[in-house]
């Protein structure tokens, strides 16, 4: 793409103020096309003759600007008139608000001093095929909108009231192009409309509206007013075990949402900014509302739902949609952590536990072929990766959270079947094995370093977020792990990996030597999961053995719950891995759900027994990573599985519990739908359980412990209560 535009910016500084660029041009006749190429210094919003142009929210997205920064291409051909006029409004965005909620005011300033910039061209084509170009350039005009104040963690005020005066002027200003690239992720787009369920007052007198369902979005009002009535309003997750609305847990993030009205009945919400919530405090609203005034609209990444899991237990199901609600809450163009307090970042960590099982919700190649291209940008000189994408004032060099760079896109290689992502990827995973090599202290060992180790573990100890197990020990587990996905990768690549797995050995053969024993649940979990272990199944006895002993209670935090139930039923801990899914006390997943969760908590116990909350410093009630457990359910208990990258091959091993009535899953693979469901039934005074099987592609069966071999097609198959094939 060449662009003659240039960058522009208001002459005048106009502070926390959204400006609006103008441009009004004449076109002639025979227009056969118009498309308009643009982006900016933050997000922005097009209007093409007062209407607005596209769908994409908060566009151009997030990436690491300074290297990456996309471009939008939009048909405008519809909109153009002979007389025109070209609006875009610019607001802070992820570009210029104060990120993460822990900068500092020198960041914050440096922030603040950064130009509300704008680059677009409108190419229009005659039916001649001559080709004439509107382009920001000096010509360009800017004013200052109705939306006085935007940022990412505070929310938006908009002064509807608001008449621009005249129109100032703009500059040019010295940057060039050379960061721009096309649109590569997901648009963001409004994707669900929820209603509000009802509006009541709390005890402490507020008045409060539930939507039922916590969403990242932002809340759509009408409201019959006069010029110059307030509308003020708080976002929160929660209600305090009183019922009164509560949001200490945004910490810096003030999230608020203030409109001046206009005269009379008028609809709005935010343009640039986004909230993680299910309640609106109403701290100011003309008249007497009613629920037919709010809805909660959820924004995200356009990604194509592919998977869909239920059962015969509500909890259960519960939890499924809770993860599904994590994921469009979370995948607001970049994987992020929390979508509420001041950090909505992309955490690598939190990325690589959940990848499977978001790979598997929804279509997120693209989503993460982006996210991916970003990471590989922001790598460090070193290699270590930073511990979120894009980049942004966190440091680097963590196990399981710089493993991101080697799990991600061999998940997304294994879902989707593609070698792109791995032929995209291949330079900043081997960097990645590099930095590990280079920084240990003990060499086949990643020792020494600052970790997150197993963040959030239950056996952590008093006064710290670090579970139990060794920081050593993780380390090198993932060491071994990530240079077998280099290894893996290489090969399909085609590159020479001797290197490769010559270390791989070397790792595996320095952990057995150093790691003799297992002392916490993850560090078994990771010993059997990675392969570690000398003996596979001994190790997975003894962590059945332990949770056991833990009383049917997981222990596991960021690193080693993903990999929990895959390593009890993959080793004939069937039993105890429903145990774990089914338990309803805490710890457990379903625990949350019996709490009124609606989204996936960071702690087991967000809301405790009593009814209190965990600390303010750190307590989202939508968090995926937990939400993990749902690949699973997946592979596991439906027992859908690629045995080939791209499900080219399928394994479906399904594994029925007896305390479940029946169990589905379908997947919308790259090969066609692919459908496996259980339930037990009566036939003839008999017990069975029968299955019904959908495979889009070759697979090998495993029913009642017998294999087969089939052919793409439909199959149903029954076993005894017991399991054995009949
Ligand atoms: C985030 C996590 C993240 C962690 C790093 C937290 O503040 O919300 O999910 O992975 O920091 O340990």
């Amino acid at each position: 793409m060449e662009w003659s535009a240039k960058w522009i910016a208001p002459a005048q500084e106009m502070g926390d103020v959204c400006p609006v660029f103008v441009k009004e041009f004449a076109v002639g006749e025979g227009v056969t096309k118009a498309e308009l190429f643009i982006t900016a210094m933050g997000v922005y919003e097009a209007f093409l003759n007062g209407e607005r142009v596209g769908e994409y929210v908060l566009a151009p997205g997030w990436t690491s600007y300074e290297k990456r920064l996309q471009y939008q291409r939009y048909d405008v051909t519809g909109l153009l008139k002979e007389q025109n006029r070209l609006e875009v409004t610019v607001g802070k965005g992820w570009y210029r608000s104060p990120m993460p909620g822990w900068v500092n005011e020198e960041g914050k300033g440096a922030r603040a001093k950064l130009p509300a910039g704008l680059i677009a061209q409108l190419v229009i084509t005659g039916a001649d095929g001559s080709r004439s170009v509107i382009a920001t350039d000096a010509d360009w005009t800017a004013q200052e909108s109705p939306i006085r104040f935007s940022e990412i963690y505070d929310g938006e005020t908009c002064d509807a009231s608001f008449e621009a005066k005249e129109a100032q002027p703009v500059v040019c200003l010295e940057k060039d192009t050379q960061n721009l690239i096309p649109q590569q992720g997901e648009e963001i787009r409004e994707q669900e409309y929820v209603a509000a369920e009802r509006i009541f007052t709390t005890p402490k007198g507020e008045l409060v509206v539930d939507f039922g369902q916590e969403v990242t979005g932002y809340v759509r009002f009408t409201v019959d007013a006069k010029a110059g009535d307030e509308v003020e309003i708080s976002h929160g997750e929660v209600l305090d075990k009183e019922g009164n609305f509560y949001n200490e847990n945004y910490r810096g993030a003030k999230a608020k949402l203030r409109y001046t009205c206009k005269d009379g009945l008028q609809t709005w919400h935010p343009r640039m900014t986004f909230f993680g919530f299910r309640y609106i405090r109403l701290d100011s609203f003309p008249g007497t509302p009613a629920p037919e005034q709010f809805t909660a609209v959820a924004v995200h990444s356009h990604m194509k739902r592919t998977g869909r899991l239920s059962s015969s237990n509500p909890l259960l199901n519960r939890l499924f949609s809770n993860v599904v609600w994590g994921q469009r809450g979370n995948f607001l163009d970049v994987p992020t952590d929390c979508p509420q307090r001041d950090e909505r970042l992309g955490w690598t960590g939190d990325a690589q536990a959940f990848v499977k099982t978001a790979s598997y919700n929804y279509d997120v190649e693209k989503f993460f072929t982006k996210w991916l291209a970003d990471m590989a940008a922001d790598q460090c000189e070193d290699g270590s990766i930073p511990h979120v994408i894009p980049a942004c004032g966190t440091g680097s060099g963590s196990a399981a959270w710089d493993d991101a760079a080697t799990i991600v896109p061999w998940q997304v290689y294994m879902t989707y079947g593609d070698p792109q992502i791995l032929r995209q990827q291949f330079d900043c995973m081997k960097k990645y094995i590099g930095y590990i090599s280079a920084s240990t202290k003990d060499e086949y060992l990643w020792t020494g370093g600052t970790h997150y180790e197993d963040w959030l573990g239950l056996d952590a100890p008093v006064g710290s977020y670090k579970g139990s197990s060794r920081a050593d020990f993780i380390a090198s587990a993932f060491y071994a792990y990530s240079t077998s996905l280099v290894v893996k990768a290489g090969k399909v690549l085609g590159e020479d990996v001797s290197e490769y797995e010559a270390l791989y050995e070397n790792i595996v053969k320095a952990f057995r030597q150093t790691f003799t024993d297992y002392r916490t649940q993850t560090e078994m979990v990771l010993a059997v999961h990675f392969g570690l272990a000398e003996d596979l199944q001994k190790t997975a006895d003894q962590l059945a053995k332990k949770v056991k002993a833990d009383g049917e209670k997981l222990q596991t935090g960021f690193v080693g719950t993903p990999y929990l139930l895959h390593v009890l039923s993959g080793y004939g801990h069937t039993e105890l891995a429903y145990t774990l899914l089914l338990r309803t006390e805490y710890p457990s997943w379903l625990y949350p759900v019996t709490k009124g969760a609606t989204t996936v908590w960071e702690h087991w116990d967000g809301i405790m027994e009593n009814g209190d909350f965990w600390s303010t410093d750190m307590n989202s009630f939508n968090h995926y990573a937990y939400g993990a457990v749902a690949d699973w359910v997946y592979e596991e208990a439906a027992g859908i599985k690629p045995a080939e990258p791209g499900f080219a091959k399928i394994r479906i091993a399904p594994k029925p519990d007896a305390r479940l009535e029946w169990l589905e899953a379908s997947l919308e693979t790259r090969q066609g739908l692919v459908r496996s469901a259980w339930s037990h039934i009566e036939e003839n005074g008999c017990r069975k359980v029968r299955y019904e099987i959908i495979t889009p592609a070759p697979a090998t069966l495993v029913i009642g412990g017998v294999e087969k071999e089939v052919q793409a097609g439909e199959y149903v198959f029954f076993t005894d209560e017991k399991g054995s094939c009949i």
